[in-house]
């Protein structure tokens, strides 16, 4: 049975951690190549698309525990936990979706998402794109770990499941389930072109897992 987002990851919190870090392949090493990818200066303002419980924010608190972390997660209970964990850092909470939350204008040196966004749409994540794009300082950049579909064919496989998943379960609302629906990392970079980031790169990759780096244009770099 399909779950809607927030419930299936807050009901899923116990022992949330563990699964993370022992199931998914390679995790010990992403969360910290991650966390190594983002600003070590100090007060670096830094915002996490589905910051969950953190976990890419234990390493890169260690990096730099003078970052200012603003997170948004649709599940209240994986905030809450992020929140005892970093109670002694400079961290600012959003519960709602990253669709929906005005991000602001040129306020963070860059973003980061890990393992959150692979359940939309080309088109959901150009339009998050075009807004994250915006919320980013000039030169500003977002990394982003996740995984992806190893092909096109794969990609649609997933995308026709989920729809005739809701279908049988009479789902016809626009809310958000929790079913994977990756897209391959061309898409990906297509749709953070779309967005507005000028230098998309892949950084590194473990498997079905890759982290994509994508650079907001400097403004003094324009001719
Ligand atoms: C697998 S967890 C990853 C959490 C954390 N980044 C980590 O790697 O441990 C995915 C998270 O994304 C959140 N999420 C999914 N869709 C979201 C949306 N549209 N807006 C905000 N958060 C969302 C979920 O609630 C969940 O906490």
């Amino acid at each position: 049975m399909l779950e809607k987002m927030g419930e299936f990851f807050d009901s899923r919190l116990n022992g949330y951690e563990e699964h993370q870090l022992n199931c998914i392949e390679s995790a010990r090493e992403f969360y910290p190549f991650t966390a190594s990818c983002l600003p070590c200066y100090h007060n670096a303002s830094v915002l996490d698309l589905g910051c969950g419980t953190g976990l890419e924010l234990d390493w890169y608190f260690k990096l730099n525990p003078t970052s200012e972390i603003t997170g948004i997660d649709l599940a209240v209970g994986m905030l809450e936990e992020l929140k005892r964990k970093f109670s002694d850092h400079n961290v600012k909470l959003i519960a709602g979706s990253y669709f929906d939350v005005p991000l602001g204008s040129a306020v963070y040196d860059a973003a980061v998402s890990v393992e959150s966004l692979h359940h939309f749409t080309k088109d959901k994540k150009t339009a998050l794109y075009k807004k994250l794009h915006q919320s980013l300082k000039d030169g500003g950049y977002f990394i982003l770990t996740d995984y992806f579909a190893s092909s096109d064919e794969e990609e649609i496989m997933y995308m026709t499941e989920l729809a005739g998943l809701k279908k049988s379960q009479g789902i016809t609302d626009n809310g958000f389930y929790h079913y994977d629906t990756p897209l391959t990392v061309r898409h990906e970079i297509e749709a953070l072109k779309l967005g507005g980031f000028s230098a998309v790169e892949i950084l590194n990759s473990w498997g079905a897992t890759s982290t994509i780096k994508a650079v907001k244009k400097s403004l003094s770099n324009v001719m």
